[in-house]
């Protein structure tokens, strides 16, 4: 049974939009290859794992690449559920396996996913090896995939369970963020622009994500 989180993956890889930003991705990536994009917003919540999921579906339908997308989110794990996966590993299999034994088919041909341990919360003890762990996952990634897309936690607020997307961000090539139109604070905006920016990130763009908040 296909579960809406899934519906709205599959429509919206569809949207022209999505297309656009695709093609303007491509364009400031200088069709480079791997191209490591971070996805990233201001605040939880803004949609950066509906964007993940429908970005990397439209570039596997693209036909032009190998996609993978890492759901590097390990506190708000949710790019499984666009999906229809299960968090079936565990965060000792994520420190210890190869990437390409713990990526899972789509069902979307040459797109995998990399879903997020299931018992991170649980086993998180504040001394975790997050940091290089994901740097090790992200570079097989880059040898395996033309294209890794990375969904991360927001910005703010930093909490020490997250894995930082500031981090993140210094191992790809470029930073997508997501904003939920009228919902995000400019200033909040501004100073996670601003904190990307001084860490040396290459911000390619902004996605404006016009979610109803009052739509079902
Ligand atoms: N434009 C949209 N239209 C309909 N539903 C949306 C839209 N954008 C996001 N959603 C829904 O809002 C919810 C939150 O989106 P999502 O999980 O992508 O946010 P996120 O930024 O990844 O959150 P987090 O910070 O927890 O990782 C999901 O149920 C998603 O399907
Ligand atoms: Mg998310």
């Amino acid at each position: 049974m296909i579960n809406s989180e899934e519906r709205y993956r599959q429509a919206f890889a569809h949207i022209a939009e999505i297309k656009r930003i695709l093609c303007a991705t491509e364009y400031a990536l200088k069709d480079q290859r791997p191209a490591t994009v971070l996805v990233t917003s201001a605040a939880p919540g803004e949609g950066k794992s509906l964007f993940v999921a429908a970005l990397a579906t439209a570039a596997a339908q693209s036909g032009k690449y190998r996609v993978a997308a890492l759901d590097l989110n390990w506190d708000r794990p949710a790019l499984h559920r666009f999906f229809n996966l299960a968090l079936t590993h565990s965060e000792k299999a994520l420190c210890a396996a190869e990437l390409s034994a713990l990526v899972c088919p789509s069902g979307q041909e040459s797109l995998d996913i990399l879903t997020a341990p299931g018992d991170y919360a649980d086993c998180f003890k504040g001394d975790t090896q997050a940091g290089a762990v994901t740097a090790r996952l992200i570079g097989q990634a880059r040898t395996a995939y033309d294209v890794v897309i990375i969904d991360s936690a927001a910005i703010f607020p930093a909490s020490e369970m997250m894995i930082d997307p500031v981090m993140l961000s210094g191992l790809a090539d470029g930073v997508v963020m997501v904003v939920l139109t009228a919902a995000t604070p400019r200033q909040q905006i501004r100073r996670a622009q601003k904190i990307m920016e001084s860490s040396g990130a290459s911000i390619l763009g902004v996605i404006s994500n016009q979610r109803k908040l009052s739509a079902p």
